[in-house]
């Protein structure tokens, strides 16, 4: 387990219990945009970026605005990080004034650093090497959408976040990216099983691997890594992707990618061996007729606008959950 004391940098610094109050949450403030009012005052939460973004931008300022509270919006180029400035000294002046720190950049060591200076909680927007707050909108969006299509009964929020326990979420195309760190972690510690397919030249960190493992033998989810795209796919109630070519990586490499995930994209005869009730998903932004066809994406199966409202509603759920952890421990 890698635990930090209240940070959110990869997806296992929450254990499965925590993982799914926080899922839990995220339900409530689907049914109420206004479920809690954590940040009221308004106290304010620092948002950085370091990359491009639309969703995480949008849905954390919307986010900490419902939650009562002002988001700072700071893109890194017009602020003192771009310039030098240490992260430890950043860290040092922002928690006197932010309740927490959101930040999406390209090093992991990076948020780890800022996590390890600051003492207010800090959040990882997207990292090159994970994506933890759009796993956990995704594994929020399954329990509402199983929830919803299911036929079962469901009493309550907690019923529906354990209805996802046993699921299996097939993810192809580039298992080395952040997105595919992410799932083997967050779905682990949610207890939905997790198949990585990709091409062997393009594989998950052994060492998030293993992790995963070891957390999903806890939570009884199986972990396949596999470059067998008909196996990987059969039966699964979710399947997702993502872009071939991740921001920060070099645009020289994409005709490459192109060729090496071609047969991981998605199309509709793919989609068919899954599930019949399987449900698909990306991140966004996606590429249209590349990692995935325009008649899945569009299509009946898809739930990637649900996903992307999720975000809001998780990332609330987070806020609120680290936050509330802090002030109780001071
Ligand atoms: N999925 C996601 O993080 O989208 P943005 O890059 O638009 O924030
Ligand atoms: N893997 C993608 C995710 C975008 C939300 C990237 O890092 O660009």
């Amino acid at each position: 387990m890698n635990r930090t004391r209240h940070h959110f940098l990869r997806d296992d610094n929450l254990s499965p219990e925590e993982y799914a109050q926080v899922l839990e949450l995220a339900l409530h403030f689907k049914d109420d945009l206004f479920y809690r009012r954590t940040f009221a005052g308004p106290r304010s939460v620092a948002v950085i970026f370091d990359k491009n973004s639309t969703r995480t931008r949008a849905s954390f300022a919307a986010g900490v605005t419902q939650l009562g509270g002002y988001p700072l919006m700071v893109e890194s180029t017009t602020s003192q990080l771009s310039r030098g400035e240490s992260i430890c000294d950043t860290a040092r002046v922002l928690e006197r004034m932010v309740e927490t720190i959101v930040w999406r950049t390209f090093q992991q060591a990076d948020v780890l650093e800022m996590a390890k200076h600051s003492s207010k909680p800090v959040i990882n927007a997207l990292t090159d090497e994970f994506h933890p707050c759009q796993v956990l909108a995704d594994l929020a969006t399954l329990a509402y959408v199983n929830s919803k299509k299911s036929g079962q009964e469901f009493k309550n929020n907690k019923q529906k976040v354990a209805g996802i326990r046993g699921k299996t979420l097939v993810y192809l195309g580039d298992g080395a990216n952040n997105m595919a760190h992410s799932y083997l972690l967050g779905c682990a510690t949610a207890g939905v099983s997790v198949r990585i397919v990709c091409p062997k030249s393009y594989s998950p960190n052994l060492q998030i691997v293993q992790d995963a493992e070891e957390i999903a033998q806890k939570t009884g989810a199986q972990v396949i890594v596999t470059d067998d795209v008909n196996a990987g796919v059969e039966g699964a109630d979710v399947v997702a992707t993502d872009a071939w070519l991740s921001m920060g990586m070099d645009k020289s490499e994409e005709s490459e990618r192109t060729d090496e995930f071609r047969r991981f994209q998605i199309t509709e005869e793919l989609i068919a061996q899954a599930d019949e009730a399987a449900v698909f998903m990306h991140c966004l932004p996606a590429y249209r007729g590349k990692e995935v066809l325009e008649g899945v994406i569009d299509g009946p199966q898809s739930v990637v606008f649900e996903e992307a409202e999720f975000r809001l509603h998780a990332q609330k759920a987070l806020m609120d959950y680290l936050y509330t952890q802090t002030t109780c421990k001071v």
